[in-house]
C-alpha cells in the first residue's frame, strides 16, 4: 500500500488533517487503533474558538455545529461566590461556541464517510520505520495480520500515549513540563445549565467549573486531590461540593440530576520541541497537553494540522521543504502561548496545597484587578476566543 500522508490517530487532530489535505489535493489514509464507537465514547471538552470554528467551516463540517452548538458572547468568573461577567464580544468582537468534542469528531468522521476519505480503525500501529530517509514506512495490525504502508509523510496526531513521539530520538526531543498538584472531578448530567455562560469558580474550598453541552446537559467540574477515588464522590457529595463552591446566586439555579458520567482527570502542563524529525511530524495531544482550565486543547489541535496542511501542500507545490521547516516554530509559537494562559487561568483559580496566605492573597488581587480593570478583561478576552491563527 502507498499513500502520500499516513495519519496516526482518528482524534480531532488527525481527522481534521484529513479533511484539509483532501482540499489541498493531497492524498492520506488515518489509523486509528480504537474502534469509531470507542474513539465517540471519550468525553472531552467542547469550547471551539471563533478560529477553530473558521477551519471546520472551511472543511463544510460546520453545518449541524451552527445549528446545535450555542455561541457564548461573555464568561463568567467567581471569587467567593462574587460573579463578574466578562462580555468576550464587546471587548474583542469574538466569540466562542460550545459544542462537545464528540459532536465535533462525530462529524469530521460522518463527513469523511461521505468523501471517501480512507480511515482505517482498529489498527494498531506498531512501527515507524525510515522516517528520516523520504520513504517512510509505517506497520500496523488489524485482524492479526500486520500491513505495511509506503507514504511521503507521517502525521503523528496519535495522542499522549501514541507511538510517534516516542518514535523521535530522545537526544532530538526536548520535553517542557509541569504537573499540578490536584485533578479535576467531572460529572455530566442532563439538566439545565445553571448559568447560561461558562461559570469558572474561586473559592478557599477549592476551584469549581460550570459548563455545559447544550441548553439540556450540563458538565459540572470540581478541584480534588491527586489521590481523590470517584466512588468516594456519590451524586449528592458531588452536588452539595458544588454548591459551596460556586456561591449563592448561582447555587440557588443548580439543577441536580444523575450523573451520566464522573471521572477524575489529573492537571498537566507537557510540550515536546520540536514537532518534526525527518519526514514525521507531531500535531495535538501527541505533541503537547494543557490543562483544562482554558479549554485551550481540542483548540490547539485545530490550529497545528491547519499549519501543517499548508505546510504539505507548500511542499507538493514546490517541491521544496521550506514550508516543512517553518512547521514546528510556527505551530509552537501559537501552542506557547496557549501554554501560557492556561497555566496562568490553573494558576490563578486553584487552591494549591502548599498555598501560604501570602500567594492567596495575590491570587485574589489578581482576580479583583482582572474584575475592575477593562484592559485587564480585554487580554483575558482575547486569548479565551483565541488567538489569530
Ligand atoms: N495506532 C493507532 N492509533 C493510535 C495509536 C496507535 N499506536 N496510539 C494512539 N492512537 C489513537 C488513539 O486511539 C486516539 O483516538 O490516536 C488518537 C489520538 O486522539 P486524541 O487523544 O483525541 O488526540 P488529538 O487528536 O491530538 O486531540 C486533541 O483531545 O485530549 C483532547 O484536550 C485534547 O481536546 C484535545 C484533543
Ligand atoms: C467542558 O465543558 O468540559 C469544559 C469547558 C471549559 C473548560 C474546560 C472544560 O475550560
Amino acid at each position: 500500500m502507498r499513500t502520500q500522508v499516513v495519519i496516526l490517530g482518528a482524534g480531532p487532530a488527525g481527522l481534521l488533517l484529513s479533511h484539509l489535505l483532501h482540499k489541498r489535493g493531497i492524498a492520506s489514509v488515518i489509523l486509528e487503533r480504537r474502534s469509531p464507537d470507542y474513539v465517540l465514547g471519550r468525553i472531552r471538552a467542547g469550547v471551539l474558538e471563533h478560529g477553530t470554528v473558521e477551519l471546520l467551516d472551511e472543511v463544510g463540517v460546520g453545518a449541524r455545529l451552527h445549528a446545535e452548538g450555542v455561541v457564548h458572547s461573555a464568561v463568567e468568573f467567581g471569587l467567593d461566590g462574587h460573579r463578574h461577567r466578562i462580555e468576550l464580544e464587546a471587548l474583542v468582537g469574538r466569540t466562542v461556541t460550545v459544542y462537545g468534542q464528540t459532536e465535533v469528531t462525530r462529524d469530521l468522521m460522518d463527513a469523511g464517510s461521505r468523501l471517501g476519505l480512507p480511515a482505517i480503525y482498529e489498527a494498531n500501529v506498531l512501527a515507524l520505520e525510515h522516517v528520516d530517509s523520504d520513504q517512510p514506512v509505517v506497520r500496523y495490525a488489524k485482524d492479526g495480520t500486520v500491513v505495511a504502508i509506503h507514504c511521503d509523510f507521517i502525521a503523528g496526531c496519535d495522542g499522549y500515549h501514541g507511538v510517534s513521539r516516542p518514535a523521535i530520538p530522545s537526544a532530538k526531543l526536548t520535553v517542557y513540563e509541569r504537573s499540578y498538584p490536584f485533578g479535576w472531578l467531572g460529572l455530566l448530567a442532563d439538566v439545565p445549565p445553571a448559568s447560561d455562560a461558562l461559570y469558572y469558580a474561586s473559592s478557599d474550598r477549592g476551584f469549581a467549573l460550570c459548563s455545559m453541552r447544550s441548553r439540556s446537559r450540563s458538565r459540572y467540574y470540581l478541584q480534588c486531590s491527586l489521590d481523590e477515588r470517584v466512588d468516594a464522590w456519590p451524586d449528592a457529595r458531588f452536588w452539595d461540593e458544588l454548591e459551596r463552591r460556586v456561591g449563592e446566586t448561582v447555587a440557588a439555579h443548580l439543577v441536580r440530576g444523575p450523573a451520566l458520567e464522573k471521572s477524575i482527570a489529573p492537571l498537566r502542563s507537557f510540550v515536546a520541541e520540536p514537532l518534526r524529525f525527518g519526514r514525521l511530524f507531531l500535531a495535538g495531544d501527541a505533541a503537547h497537553i494543557v490543562p483544562p482550565t482554558g479549554a485551550k486543547g481540542l483548540n490547539l489541535a485545530a490550529s497545528d494540522v491547519y499549519y501543517l496542511s499548508e505546510a504539505l501542500a507548500g511542499y507538493y507545490r514546490s517541491r521544496t521543504e521550506r514550508e516543512l521547516d517553518a512547521y514546528s516554530e510556527r505551530a509552537l509559537r501559537r501552542v506557547w502561548a496557549s501554554v501560557r494562559f492556561s497555566w496562568w487561568m490553573t494558576s490563578q483559580l486553584h487552591r494549591f496545597p502548599d498555598d501560604s496566605e501570602f500567594s492567596r492573597r495575590i491570587q485574589r488581587a489578581e482576580l479583583d484587578y482582572l474584575f475592575r480593570s477593562p484592559h485587564a478583561q480585554r487580554v483575558l478576552a482575547e486569548n479565551y476566543v483565541g488567538l489569530p491563527i
